[in-house]
């Protein structure tokens, strides 16, 4: 195990000396239900002036340690001493994984989850790992974008050279290339939702839950601007997001609407595919973001579940003859997915089951639904369906 030094009267843990670990856990103290812990680190760090990038990106990795091994650390202690706890965790896990056993290893979430989804060991042993960072480069563009930022590694196989690993240390949001569009920071599994929709390039498509626009600037990028997909979300805000990012990305072969979900959809037109990318738990994403482990609920599960199957009965009555409709959820749980799916081909049996290629395996059988487990592909996990209309 990593050792504390004491010396000159200073903590000292790697590089994080005492001032980062007060530091940390002061924003370890601000994060909560409505504090998740990136915002939180947003705030704290934008407000202290001089603080050095390195200092910055000690202090994150001080605060998502805590949260990766809160089920381990003693809570009597003060803050402080936890954090530093958790980060000796950390390195000990980062040394030597397997010395962690299984029994240890379910303290990396909470009991309710086992009632909710397989917990199986190398879920577990994946969580407890530093999550990768993930990069989108434009189409084609993948080696270019490799060779310009350095210090990338690509997925590999058909699609994959656009999809880069990046394993520097840059503040990429401050690149020439970012602000150029030539990538976007995207989950690996997330792209793999724009390569199970496959568009083809004139066709209409609508992205009923696009949030900040993560999949509908894919999906546009993969009709070569050619056709027309429609975002929509309920969040006004985070359409403006999306306009801004697809600025940045000179794509223009979309349009966004306000929807909340209901039953009157926000145009009649029809169209050839919907991508339902919907809200959910998130489990898929506690690898990259530890604090919501302990902030979600298992009610909260129970209510998501009724809010997809809504928005995906909706959605519906707007495919045309042959359509496909693609749904998504970057969570595991039972009632979030196989439950969702089998609700709908039983409230729908007019549509069509649609087997999906595995773009990160694509030698494998066509299957629907798809799981795409952290562990097996060092991303999000991600379920999706696909059912093809009448
Ligand atoms: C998983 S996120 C979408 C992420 C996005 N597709 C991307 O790739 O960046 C789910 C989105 O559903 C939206 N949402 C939540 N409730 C909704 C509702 N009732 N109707 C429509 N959208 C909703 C949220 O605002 C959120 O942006």
């Amino acid at each position: 195990m990593v050792s504390l030094a004491k010396g000159a009267g200073a903590w000292h843990y790697g590089q994080v000396t005492e001032k980062l670990l007060l530091m940390a856990a002061k924003i370890v103290a601000a994060c909560g239900p409505a504090k998740p812990a990136d915002a939180a680190l947003r705030t704290e760090l934008r407000s202290q002036h001089g603080l050095s990038r390195d200092d910055g990106r000690e202090i994150s990795g001080a605060v998502f340690a805590y949260h990766r091994w809160l089920g381990w650390l003693d809570r009597s202690k003060k803050l402080p001493v936890q954090v530093h706890q958790a980060l000796q965790l950390d390195a000990a896990f980062r040394e030597r994984p397997e010395s962690f056993p299984e029994s240890e290893l379910r303290q990396a979430v909470p009991d309710w989850v086992a009632g909710q989804m397989e917990v199986t060991t190398a879920w577990l042993r994946e969580l407890q790992g530093e999550p990768v960072l993930w990069l989108r480069a434009r189409p084609g563009t993948g080696l270019d974008l490799a060779t310009d930022l350095c210090d990338c590694r690509a997925a590999g196989g058909k699609h994959l050279g656009d999809a880069l690993q990046y394993l520097g240390t840059q503040d990429l949001f401050r690149t020439a290339g970012f602000h150029a569009g030539k990538f976007e920071l995207q989950d690996l599994s997330s792209q793999a939702v724009g390569w199970v929709c496959a568009p083809k390039p004139g066709e209409t498509w609508w992205d009923a839950c696009a949030g900040e626009g993560g999949k509908t600037l894919h999906l546009c990028d993969l009709m070569a601007n050619k056709g027309r997909v429609w975002a929509s979300d309920k969040a006004g805000w985070r359409l403006d997001q999306l306009k801004r990012r697809a600025a940045r990305a000179g794509v223009f072969n979309y349009r966004t609407e306000l929807w909340n979900g209901g039953a009157k959809p926000p145009t009649k037109t029809k169209f050839d595919g919907i991508l339902v990318d919907a809200p959910c738990s998130g489990i898929g994403t506690w690898q990259r973001n530890p604090h919501a482990r302990w902030t979600t609920q298992p009610a909260d599960i129970a209510e998501l579940a009724a809010l997809q199957k809504k928005l995906l009965a909706h959605v519906i009555p707007s495919l045309k003859p042959g359509a496909r409709l693609i749904y998504s959820v970057c969570t595991l749980t039972r009632a979030e997915t196989t439950e969702v799916t089998e609700a709908i081909s039983a409230e729908f049996p007019q549509l069509k089951p649609l087997p999906l290629v595995n773009p990160l395996s694509p030698t494998a059988p066509r299957a629907t639904p798809l799981w795409l487990w952290p562990q097996d592909i060092g991303a999000n996990g991600m379920f999706m369906a696909g059912w093809q209309a009448p």
